[in-house]
């Protein structure tokens, strides 16, 4: 850890040494990332008052979003933008379609065209060591967002909500609704979680299973698939349709069904993959009379409206003004040489150590609160 804020200390001593030169290089031409290509690339002219001239403060971050697909990464890239702006940066904001060899590439213009920080909500936590060790050549500290990067030494800083705390609040959550503590039971449950590529999930599944595990274990809680390992119900990209039709198959192969096998809750680690297990649900003849306790996260808005009419049971919000905040204060801090916030120093390391980083704290949500 020590290691780490040292070697973070020092890169950016050497990126504020740099500042003065780094516009100079931006002439550098890169190739265009495919799709959701979104460049802000016009400085922030800020005046100096006491000159009474106008200067461009900061210097050029490079922020790295996956996808524009999910409500919460457009929100996280328009938070870091805004927020960035009015602190006197200048930004390259980017989003990669969950297209991995495109994120690669526009983190490699991030590096070619001046950017002295990176940002990074990575799309696979595993796959950019390689483009990273160009970053850390040139010193150019990197902050993963929201997802941890993994085995890269180029990762300066981690900031993100409490994970694990967002799986034991799901976890939490069908216990008592269930209540399981007094409930004879049995009761049927399925777990659905994200893509297996992102560091998150071992957090929101292990969270979550830490607390339902003891009640399978006692046979409370009955799992009817079998799927019970991480790598049977995770959801590729956390997409949708994949949850939707792994859901499909399930209710065929075990005959779940309002008047057949009586389904009781759904794990489910996010609203992508809560929707996809709603509408297959609805399909099968369920309705917001008669659905099982089903679990999500982010807020998104399709989902706050089956909140509200009773398709979903809960949801996990997590601020992304606040993580926006806490990165832009990360930034200014590095930029600035001093020492970013951090409150956790033991739980995320991504194979080279570990990370210090900022824990947001996440709030369930349901439709007594959701307002
Ligand atoms: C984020 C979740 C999000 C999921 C899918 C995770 O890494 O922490 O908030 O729902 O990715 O985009």
């Amino acid at each position: 850890m020590r290691k780490k804020l040292l070697s973070s200390l020092l890169v950016t001593a050497m990126a504020v040494t740099m500042l003065a030169g780094c516009g100079s290089n931006g002439g550098q031409q890169a190739s265009t990332p495919a799709t959701e290509n979104k460049t802000e690339t016009s400085a922030e002219a800020k005046t100096d008052d006491t000159a009474g001239t106008t200067t461009t403060e900061g210097g050029k971050i490079g922020v790295a979003m996956p996808t524009k697909d999910l409500q919460r990464w457009n929100q996280d890239g328009t938070n870091m933008e805004a927020q960035l702006k009015e602190a006197g940066y200048e930004v390259d904001l980017q989003y990669a379609s969950n297209d991995i060899p495109t994120q690669v590439s526009q983190i490699e213009n991030m590096i070619n065209s001046g950017c002295q920080m990176l940002v990074i909500a990575s799309i696979d936590g595993d796959s950019l060591g390689t483009v990273l060790e160009q970053a850390k050549e040139k010193d150019i500290p990197v902050i993963a967002y929201d997802r941890l990067i993994m085995d890269s030494e180029a990762v300066s800083y981690y900031a993100t909500f409490d994970n694990y705390k967002v799986g034991q609040m799901q976890g939490q959550y069908i216990v008592d609704a269930l209540d399981l503590e007094n409930a004879e039971g049995p009761f049927n449950i399925e777990l659905v979680t994200g893509a297996p590529d992102d560091n998150n999930v071992n957090f929101f599944f292990g969270g979550a299973m830490d607390v339902l595990q003891p009640y399978i274990d006692s046979g409370k809680l009955v799992v009817p698939s079998g799927q019970t390992e991480k790598a049977q119900c995770a959801t590729a990209n956390w997409s949708t349709e994949e949850a939707q039709k792994r859901f499909e198959n399930m209710i065929s192969a075990v005959g779940y069904g309002p008047n057949g096998v009586k389904l009781d809750a759904v794990l489910c680690s996010n609203d992508s993959t809560s929707y996809g297990v709603q509408n297959a649900l609805q399909a099968a003849g369920y309705t917001a009379d008669n659905m099982p306790i089903i679990t999500g996260q982010d807020c998104d808005k399709p989902n706050v409206k089956n909140i509200v009419s009773g398709l979903q049971s809960m949801s996990v919000f997590k601020d992304t003004r606040t993580l926006a905040e806490k990165v832009v204060g990360m930034v200014d801090a590095i930029m600035k040489g001093t020492e970013p916030e951090i409150n956790d120093t033991e739980t995320y390391d991504n194979g080279t150590g570990v990370i210090p980083s900022y824990l947001c704290d996440p709030v369930v949500v349901t439709v007594d609160n959701y307002k």
